[in-house]
C-alpha cells in the first residue's frame, strides 16, 4: 500500500510580534525568517520522519526549489510534484511571545491544479492505496471523487476550513483529521462530545480524529472513542503542531499500531514541535520523540 500526500507547499514569511498586529496599526517585528510549510508539504515531512513511505504530489513554482529539497531531504517521494510557472503559494505568519500564530495564505501554484495533472498523478495509486489530503489546493472535490474511484482510502484534514468544502462529498472521506473548530464547522456542536456526535451523524462510515488543544484529542469511529491527553511543554511557536500531529499519528496506523499508542506519539511529537520555531523544521525525528523526556 502507498501513501500520497496530495497537497500544499508554501514558502512561509514568519515574523516575531509582541502581539498580533490589529486592523488600523502598523507594527514593527522583532525578527522575520523563511521557513518550509505549507500544510501538505509540513505532513509529508512529519510522515516521512515518523518513518513512513511517503509520496507528495503538489505545485511549486520558480522559487520553491527550497521545498522540494527539504522534501527529499527527508526521503520523501516527489516524482509527482510539478514545476509550474506560477508563483510558489507562500503564508505571511505572526508569532506572538505566547507562541501563538496568526497565518495569511497565498495559493500561488497549490491553486493552479488542473484535471490533467490529477489524473496522471492518481493513475500511479490504486486500490488500497492512501490518499491524504488537506484544504489548501484547489479542485479538492475532483481529488476526492477520482481517487475514491480507483479505490484509494481517502484521508482528510479539511484546514483550513472554508466554502471550498462544500462541493466535495465527504461521505468519500474514510478518516477526518481535524481540531474542534473545524469539527464544529463541518458537522455542527460546540463542545467535544456533542462535534463528535455529530461528526457520528453525518458521517457515519468515517473514523474521526479530534484535536482540542490542551484537552488533548480523540479518536471516534462508530461508538468506539479512545482519549488522549497533552504533554506539557513551553510553547516557542505552534505553527504546524497539527501537522505532526497529523503525520505521526498515521505513520502510526500504517505499521500497525493501536489507535491508543498512535494518539500518544502524534501528542508527544506534536508537544515537541511547538517548543522549536517554524513549521517543517519544528517537526521532530521518531528517535528524538522516542527519548524525549516530558517533565509532568
Ligand atoms: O499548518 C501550518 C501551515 O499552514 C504553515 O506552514 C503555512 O504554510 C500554512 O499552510
Amino acid at each position: 500500500m502507498k501513501v500520497l500526500n496530495f497537497g500544499s507547499l508554501n514558502l512561509d514569511y514568519v515574523y516575531s510580534v509582541d502581539h498580533m498586529v490589529a486592523p488600523g496599526e502598523t507594527l514593527t517585528s522583532a525578527e522575520r525568517n523563511v521557513f518550509c510549510g505549507g500544510k501538505g508539504l509540513n505532513q509529508s515531512i512529519a510522515l516521512a520522519k515518523a518513518g513512513a513511505d511517503v509520496y507528495h504530489a503538489g505545485q511549486i513554482g520558480p522559487e520553491g526549489q527550497m521545498l522540494l529539497d527539504a522534501m527529499e531531504e527527508q526521503g520523501v517521494k516527489t516524482h509527482w510534484v510539478r514545476k509550474t510557472e506560477v508563483p510558489t503559494g507562500h503564508a505571511v505568519i505572526q508569532v506572538d511571545k505566547s507562541g501563538q500564530n496568526c497565518i495569511l495564505l497565498y495559493g500561488g501554484a497549490n491553486r493552479a491544479l488542473t484535471a490533467e495533472y490529477i489524473d496522471q498523478v492518481l493513475a500511479d495509486f490504486a486500490s488500497g492505496d492512501m490518499l491524504l489530503l488537506q484544504n489548501e489546493v484547489n479542485m479538492l472535490d475532483y481529488i476526492i471523487d477520482t481517487a475514491y474511484e480507483r479505490g484509494m482510502t481517502v484521508v482528510l484534514n479539511p484546514s483550513p476550513f472554508d466554502s471550498g468544502l462544500e462541493s466535495c462529498d465527504l461521505s468519500k472521506v474514510s478518516l477526518f483529521l481535524l481540531n474542534e473548530v473545524e469539527g464544529a464547522q463541518l458537522a455542527g456542536g460546540s463542545e467535544p462530545e456533542e462535534i463528535l456526535k455529530a461528526l457520528r451523524e453525518k458521517y457515519p462510515d468515517a473514523k474521526a480524529v479530534l484535536t482540542l488543544g490542551s484537552e488533548g484529542s480523540v479518536y471516534q469511529y462508530g461508538d468506539y472513542t479512545v482519549w488522549q491527553s497533552i504533554y506539557k511543554v513551553d510553547a516557542v511557536d505552534t505553527t504546524a503542531a497539527g501537522d505532526t500531529f497529523t503525520g505521526y499519528f498515521l505513520a502510526a496506523v500504517l505499521e500497525g499500531q493501536d489507535v491508543d499508542k498512535a494518539l500518544d506519539l502524534a501528542a508527544r511529537a506534536s508537544a515537541i514541535a511547538v517548543t522549536r520555531n517554524g513549521a517543517a523544521p519544528s517537526v521532530p525525528l521518531r528517535s528524538e520523540v522516542e527519548k524525549y523526556q516530558f517533565s509532568l
